[in-house]
Formats: structure tokens, sequence, C-alpha cells
């Protein structure tokens, strides 16, 4: 697997087969290469062929991503909020692995204005703040009950805390050095309109930092996967960035420690993709009106079907580290899990 090869730190060419989403014919033709420089698990992409079709696409039948609509990604995190910091954390999201996937953001100054856009219960701008001052970052998120427990932090009681959607900022353009997003795109139903949006409200020369999840290769992961919510493949993440305007894209592979690389079973935050916003003024990109919005009625009997699925299938996701973490501990270390 490319994946495992790649924590070797080896050289590598990645040709994706068959990207398998709707309206696509990606299926090898419109290659996407990526040159992986293995350095610590960082590749820099040479080469991208970018496909003429739009990656941003609805839910194949076969991938209904259930909680990756607005309404059902509200309270699913009304109820997650509860335990997020003590169960979601530490199976998926350690304090290590944040700071490893902060690291391309170039935090390098206290005076940057930095928003963290799905910012949760502020896990991830807890890292921020070692950088910058509180006062500059502002944390967001459509939920009320994750930003509740934000509040409560005592090193980000300076940092500005506002609801709102990652799809429909409310800064102007040209706002911030530095966009950050952990972990919240997989609920963003129309993913590449909230990377535009990051486009925008960043200052010529400012970075984004996304860190999101990375599709499984294993069949039992894959279809829990698809039931639960959007695990984008690294070169969508790509294609997203460069056709948002970013240049310099970037992807660093992360994972927690006792997974030694495995990625078959896909990594709620498997990666952390990094674009420089390369002049001020809006994204070129032209998309038409937003797809969901939190405010628009639906059928309660099928929001009911589709929460409870969805929740349901992201149990697995609970199960599987700490099934990897049994096997770290029982396979002797250097060996494969
Ligand atoms: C897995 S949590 C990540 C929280 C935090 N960034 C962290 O690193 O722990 C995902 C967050 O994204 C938020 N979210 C989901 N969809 C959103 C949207 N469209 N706009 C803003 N926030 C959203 C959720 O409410 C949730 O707090």
């Amino acid at each position: 697997m490319a994946s495992s090869m790649l924590y070797g730190g080896q050289h590598l060419t990645l040709t994706p087969k068959g990207l398998g989403f709707n309206g696509s014919d990606l299926h090898g033709k419109n290659l996407l290469k990526m040159n992986l420089v293995g350095r610590n698990c960082n590749f820099r992409s040479k080469t991208l062929v970018v496909p003429k079709c739009s990656v941003s696409v609805p839910r194949p039948a076969s991938q209904p991503r259930f909680i990756q609509h607005k309404k059902e990604a509200f309270w699913f995190y009304r109820f997650l909020s509860i335990v997020y910091d003590h169960v979601i954390n530490p199976g998926h999201w350690t304090e290590d692995m944040r700071d490893d996937a902060l690291e391309p953001a170039d935090l390098n100054s206290r005076d940057s204005i930095v928003v963290d856009v799905g910012g949760g219960t502020g896990f991830t701008t807890l890292g921020i703040v070692k950088h910058v001052d509180a006062k500059n970052v502002t944390i967001l998120d459509q939920s009320p009950h994750q930003l509740a427990k934000a509040k409560e932090k005592e090193p980000l009681k300076e940092c500005k805390i506002i609801e709102g959607d990652a799809e429909d900022l409310p800064f102007k353009t040209d706002y911030a050095d530095r966009y950050v997003s952990a972990g919240s795109i997989e609920y963003w139903p129309d993913p590449q309109r909230g990377i535009k949006e990051a486009y925008r409200v960043l200052k010529m020369g400012g970075k984004a930092c996304l860190i999101g999840p990375v599709y499984p290769t294993f069949w039992l992961s894959r279809f829990f996967a698809d039931m639960w919510m959007l695990f984008p493949k690294e070169e969508e993440y790509m294609e997203w960035f460069e056709k948002a305007g970013f240049k310099d894209v970037e992807i660093k592979r992360i994972g927690p420690k006792w997974y030694r690389g495995v990625r078959r079973h896909g990594l709620i935050m498997g990666c952390s993709v990094t674009g420089v916003k390369p002049t001020s003024g809006d994204s070129p990109l032209q998309l038409g009106p937003k797809v969901e919005d939190i405010e628009t009625p639906v059928n309660p009997f099928v929001f009911l079907l589709r929460f409870l699925l969805g929740a349901s299938a992201g149990v697995y996701y609970v199960l599987v580290p700490v099934y990897m973490w049994i096997k770290d501990q029982i396979v002797p270390k250097g060996q494969p899990i």
C-alpha cells in the first residue's frame, strides 16, 4: 500500500484508480499524479492534472453519508459535544497529532489573524493559541453546544467565539492571515464551497490549513464510512484546493501513533492540506446557490432515520481505534499490524 510505504519515507508515485463518485469519469484516464516526497510523511504535489468534472457532487446512493447534512450534523453534535473531548479526541485526534497537523500552517506570528472554522470545543484552537495571541483568533462553529465547551476553556477566554456556517463565512474578503479547519469538512454538504470560502477570507499570501479524514480501502470500514459522512480521498482535497485558486497545495499525512501508519480503515484525522492564496479578492471559482441550509424544513421521519443510521455507523469508528490500539499492544514492535 502506498500509505504504509509513505510512512517509511520513500519516494513513490501514487496513481489512483477509479475515484468512485457520480458524474465523474475518473477511472485512471484523467490521471492525477502525485510524486510523493516522503520525508516525515509530508509530500508535495509535483504534477496534478485536474479532472474536467467537479468532485463536489451529490452523494451517490452507494455513499449516502447520512450525517453529511447540516441539520443532522447539528443534532449529532448536540449529543456528541457532551463527551466529545473525552471520547472522540483520545481515539482520533491526539495533542501530538494536532501539533503535527498544524505545523504546515506556519503559525509563526503572535499577531496573525486566525479563523478556526468548525472549531467545536476548541481542541485545535488550543494548539493555535500556543503560537498566536488568543485575541486574534476567532472560533466559528454551527453548533452552540460545541462552542459552549470552548467557552469554558481558560486559554481561549480571549478568542472571539461565533456561530456560523463554514460554507458562508461571516468574515470580509481578505480578512485573515491563516484559515484553519480541523475535522469539520466531513459534515459540509458542499466541501468545494467551504474551501472557496477559505480562499475568500484569507489575505493575499495567507495560508489555509484544512485537516480532515481520508477514505478507507478496507471494505467494511468503507461501508461504515460511506454510511456516516464524507471521507474524501487525498486527490479530492488537492482538486478542491486547486480549483478554489490556492497555490503551493500540499498534503501531510497524519494518524494516531498506535496505528503504525495503517490507513486501510480510513482516518477521521488523516491529513493536513495547505495552500497559499496568491492574490487578493474572491476565489476565481464560480459556484451556484448553496445546496443546503440548516433553516430549510426537512421531513422529520426521514431526518430521524438518516440520523439514526448515520450515528450508528459512526459507532464503528469509535471501535476502530480501540481495535488498532489492542493490535499495537499485541504485535511486536517493528512488525506491520
Ligand atoms: C469533529 S468536530 C471538530 C472540532 C474541532 N475543530 C476539533 O479539532 O476538535 C467537527 C465540528 O464541525 C462543526 N461543523 C459541522 N458542519 C459545520 C458547518 N457547516 N459550519 C460550521 N461548523 C460545522 C461541528 O459542529 C463540529 O463542532
